[in-house]
């Protein structure tokens, strides 16, 4: 369970990171913050490319900034879109919350007062993961 705090300013960070959303192909600023069980909080956005297939989502900017400092546990995931309604992550991104938040809570935020708050659980039912390898 997140404090309102914790919420608040996850939220007010994943909007300001999509100010540096590198978005010149869909023009759709995205931003992401997750949250770590060591309390460290990240941030990312989306980063296109001339090839299109090589764009990265905000999501994975984030966990992989995270991981590559030597996180391994995310507690929570917030994206922004610049919509009316939320969106939930893409599927590449759900995949990666699991790898190193299979119970994240992930809440998705938007131009609008909706939001939807759900788990990586209900997002990506019955997951491949770390613990299906051999
Ligand atoms: N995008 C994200 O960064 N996160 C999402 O959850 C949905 C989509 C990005 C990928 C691409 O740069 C742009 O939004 C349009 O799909």
């Amino acid at each position: 369970m997140l404090s309102a705090d914790t919420l608040l300013s996850l939220e007010a960070a994943a909007r300001a990171a999509a100010q540096a959303s590198y978005s010149p192909y869909s023009k759709f600023p995205v931003g992401a913050a997750i949250l770590c069980s060591s309390g460290k909080v990240f941030t990312g956005c989306n980063v296109e490319n001339a090839s299109y297939g090589l764009c990265n989502c905000a999501e994975r900017t984030a966990i992989f900034t995270a991981a590559a400092t030597g996180e391994r546990s995310i507690a929570a995931v917030v994206v922004y879109t610049p919509t009316t309604t939320p969106s939930s992550p893409c599927g590449a991104c759900r995949q990666v919350i699991n790898e190193f938040g299979p119970d994240a809570i992930v809440i998705s935020i938007c131009d609008a007062p909706e939001r939807l708050e759900t788990t990586l659980p209900a997002l990506l039912p019955a997951a491949f993961g770390p613990k299906n390898l051999l």
